[in-house]
C-alpha cells in the first residue's frame, strides 16, 4: 500500500516536473525526457580565427527511462561527448540541418548519466556572433566580439535546450585576449585581468535566448552603487550623462512591479553595427550607442529593456508564440515608467508614436498578404520567429494592457501586474494563462467589455480609444503650414523637444504629397537636418529627403549605413533607396562594397530577403 502510494506520489510528481512542457516548435529539445538545469560553459575567444572554442558541461533532470538527451544546435562542430561523471564517451549523432531550426544534436546517455560534457567550437556561420575588426570601434584598436541569442541564435554559439519555456542557472570561465575584458548576461568584473581570464556566475535560472557573452577594450563607470555602464573608454563620458536617470526609474519600477531580483543592473554600450536598439540580457542590458544624444531624449529604451527584469526575464514567454507577453508588457511597464518620471504628456507621446507605428505595420502587413500576422497570439510553427517578431506584439500589445487599464484604472492595473510577476517569477507562461489569470481576477462585467479573444485571436484592432498627445497639436499645425505655404518653423524646431521633433518630420515623411527637393534643401539648411546627431530624427529626415528624390543627403546617408546596423532603422532606408529607381544600383553596390561587412548576421538577412539574394 506504502508503495502504491509512494509510487503515485512520484509519478504526479514526474507528471508535473516533465509534462509542463508542451512542444516548442522551434525547438528540438524534448525536456520531458530530459530537461536542462545547469549549464557551465568553459570558451576561449579566437579573435584570430573568429571562433569560440571550448567545451560545456551540462547538469540534466530526466525520467529514470530517459534514452537520449536532445539538444539543439546551429553551424557548431561536435568534437566529442562525455559522460562527465565517468569520462565514458557518449554516442551522438546530428540530425538532418533545417533552415530555420538549425541541428538537432541527440545524445545517448548511460542509464545513470546526469551530466555531460560537450567539447566544440562555433563557425564561421555561428549566426549570433559579430566579430569587428579594431576599425569597426570607436578607439580603432582592438577587436570587438558579442552574441545576440534572442530568439534562436543561441544555438549557434552554445549546443543548448534552446528554448524559452526551459530554464536553468550558468556558470563560466571565458579566456579571452590578455587586455580585453569579457562580459557576460551574469555577475561580472568591472576591470581588466591582465591574463584575459574571466569566471561568471548565473544564480537564477533563466532561459538560453538571455545567454550572452561580449569582449572588446571597454571600461566601466558607476551610475549609482549597484548600476553602471561598460563602455569603450572614447564613450564612457557621455553614456554616463545620458545614462544618470536609471537610478530613478530603477526605483521607478520596483516601486511599481515589486523588488529587482538580479542584484546589479549594468548597461554595456555596443558598436553602432548592434542589431537592435536594447537587448534585455540580465544583469546587462545592450543598448545600442544611437540613443546617445547628450540630452537624454531617447532613454525611454533603457526604461523598457530595465522593465524585462519583470516581464520577460522574470516572468517569460513559453514559446515565441506568445512573444506579446514579452514585449506588449514590457512596452507597458516602459510607459509606466516614463510617465512616473517625465508625466504624463511625456509618456502620452511615446504612446501616440507607438499607436502610429503600429498604424503603419498593420496597413503594411494587409499590403502584403499577411493579414493573420495581426493577431496577438501567432502560430509561428514552421516560420522564422525573427520574420513575426513586429509592432503588432509590442504596440498591440500594449494597446489591449492600456484598454484593461481604461477599466481597472492605473492603480489597480499595476497591482494586477505585480501579482502576476509575482506569481510567475521564473516560470514561463502563455496567453492561455493570462487570459485565466484575467478571468480570475477581473469582475465580469469587465471580462465582457474587454472582447479578450477578439484582441488575442482576431486580426486587426478591436474597438479601443487611440492615444492623444497634446504636445503634438503644435507639430501637426507646423507639417501643415509647411506643406500648404513651405513656412519653416525655426523657432519652434529649437524649442521643441526630440519627440516633437520626430512628430513633425514624421507627418511631412508620411503624407502623400510630395515635396520638391529644393524646398527641402531649404528646410535642411534651417534645421541643420542632415548634421542632426540625434539619429532617431536623423533616421526620419534621411527617409524623407530619399522619398522625395533630395540627393543632398547621399553623403549623410551613406555615413549613416556605413556606421549604423541597427535594423529599425537600416530597412525602412534600405527599401526606400532601392524603390528609389535612380538608387537602385548605388545602394546595392554600396551594400556589397561596404555596408554587408559591417552588419549583423540578422541585419544583413533582413536586407538579403528584401532583395532576394
Ligand atoms: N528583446 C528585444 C529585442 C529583440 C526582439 C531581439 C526580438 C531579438 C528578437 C528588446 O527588448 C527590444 O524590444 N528592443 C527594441 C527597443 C524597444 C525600445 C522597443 C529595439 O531593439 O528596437
Ligand atoms: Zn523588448
Amino acid at each position: 500500500m506504502i508503495q502504491g502510494w509512494t509510487t503515485c506520489i512520484f509519478v504526479w510528481m514526474h507528471l508535473f516536473l516533465f509534462s509542463a512542457h508542451a512542444q516548442d516548435p522551434h525547438s528540438y529539445a524534448k525536456p520531458w525526457e530530459a530537461r536542462i538545469t545547469h549549464v557551465h560553459l568553459d570558451l576561449t575567444i579566437d579573435f584570430d580565427y573568429k571562433k569560440l572554442k571550448g567545451k560545456v558541461v551540462l547538469d540534466f533532470e530526466t525520467s529514470d527511462h530517459a534514452e537520449f538527451l536532445t539538444l539543439d544546435t546551429r553551424n557548431l562542430i561536435i568534437q566529442k561527448v562525455l559522460d562527465s561523471k565517468t569520462n565514458a564517451a557518449l554516442p551522438f549523432v546530428l540530425g538532418t540541418p533545417d533552415d530555420i531550426l538549425g541541428q538537432e544534436l541527440k545524445i545517448r546517455l548511460k542509464p545513470k548519466s546526469r551530466k555531460v560534457t560537450i567539447f566544440y567550437e562555433t563557425s564561421p556561420e555561428s549566426f549570433a556572433l559579430q566579430w569587428l575588426s579594431p576599425q569597426q570601434t570607436a578607439g580603432g584598436k582592438f577587436p570587438f566580439v558579442y552574441t545576440q541569442s534572442q530568439a534562436i541564435l543561441c544555438r549557434s554559439w552554445i549546443p543548448i535546450q534552446d528554448s524559452p519555456g526551459i530554464r536553468f542557472t550558468y556558470t563560466a570561465e571565458v579566456h579571452t585576449r590578455p587586455g580585453l575584458l569579457a562580459l557576460m548576461s551574469a555577475e561580472n568584473s568591472r576591470e581588466i585581468q591582465k591574463d584575459g581570464h574571466y569566471k561568471f556566475l548565473m544564480k537564477k535560472p533563466i532561459p538560453a535566448y538571455l545567454m550572452a557573452l561580449a569582449s572588446g577594450r571597454l571600461a566601466f563607470a558607476e551610475i549609482s552603487p549597484s548600476i553602471g555602464v561598460y563602455a569603450e573608454p572614447e564613450m564612457l563620458k557621455q553614456a554616463v550623462s545620458d545614462f544618470s536617470d536609471i537610478p530613478k526609474m530603477l526605483e521607478t519600477a520596483e516601486s511599481l512591479y515589486g523588488p529587482y531580483l538580479w542584484g546589479r543592473y549594468d548597461i554595456l554600450l555596443m558598436p553602432p553595427s548592434f542589431p537592435f536598439g536594447g537587448m534585455e540580457n540580465p544583469c546587462l542590458t545592450f543598448s545600442t550607442p544611437t540613443i546617445l544624444t547628450g540630452d537624454k531624449s531617447l532613454t525611454s529604451l533603457i526604461a523598457h529593456e530595465l522593465a524585462h527584469s519583470w516581464s520577460g526575464n522574470l516572468t517569460t514567454n513559453a514559446t515565441w508564440n506568445d512573444f506579446w507577453l514579452n514585449e506588449g508588457f514590457t512596452v507597458y511597464l516602459e510607459r509606466r515608467i516614463m510617465e512616473k518620471i517625465y508625466g504624463t504628456d511625456y509618456s502620452d507621446m511615446l504612446e501616440v508614436l507607438g499607436y502610429q507605428d503600429l498604424e503603419g505595420t498593420i496597413e503594411e502587413l494587409k499590403k502584403e498578404n499577411r493579414w493573420e500576422d495581426t493577431r496577438l497570439r501567432l502560430s509561428l510553427k514552421g516560420r522564422d520567429p525573427d520574420e513575426a517578431m513586429n509592432d503588432i506584439a509590442y504596440e498591440k500589445g500594449f494597446l489591449l494592457l492600456r484598454q484593461i487599464r481604461n477599466f481597472v484604472g492605473s492603480d489597480k492595473m499595476d497591482e494586477l501586474l505585480r501579482a502576476w510577476f509575482s506569481r510567475n517569477a521564473f516560470k514561463s507562461v502563455s496567453t492561455d494563462d493570462f487570459i485565466k489569470y484575467l478571468n480570475e481576477e477581473l469582475p465580469n462585467s469587465v471580462i465582457h467589455n474587454l472582447q479578450l479573444s477578439e484582441w488575442i485571436e482576431s486580426p486587426g484592432l478591436p474597438r479601443h480609444t487611440a492615444p492623444v498627445s497634446k504636445l503634438f497639436s503644435e507639430c501637426r499645425l507646423a507639417a501643415s503650414s509647411y506643406l500648404e505655404n513651405h513656412t519653416i518653423p525655426k523657432q519652434q524646431w529649437m524649442h521643441w523637444n526630440s519627440h516633437q521633433k520626430q512628430k513633425f518630420l514624421r507627418h511631412l515623411e508620411e503624407t502623400s504629397i510630395s515635396i520638391f527637393p529644393k524646398e527641402l534643401s531649404l528646410l535642411d539648411q534651417n534645421l541643420g537636418l542632415s548634421e542632426n546627431s540625434n539619429k532617431e530624427e536623423l533616421f526620419i529626415w534621411l527617409l524623407l529627403a530619399i522619398k522625395n528624390g533630395l540627393m543632398d543627403v547621399l553623403p549623410a546617408l551613406d555615413k549613416f549605413l556605413t556606421e549604423v546596423g541597427r535594423r529599425k532603422f537600416v530597412f525602412p532606408l534600405f527599401r526606400a533607396l532601392i524603390e528609389s529607381p535612380n538608387l537602385r544600383d548605388w545602394t546595392l553596390e554600396r551594400y556589397q562594397a561596404e555596408w554587408r561587412q559591417r552588419y549583423h548576421f540578422l541585419t544583413a538577412s533582413s536586407i538579403e530577403k528584401l532583395i532576394g539574394q
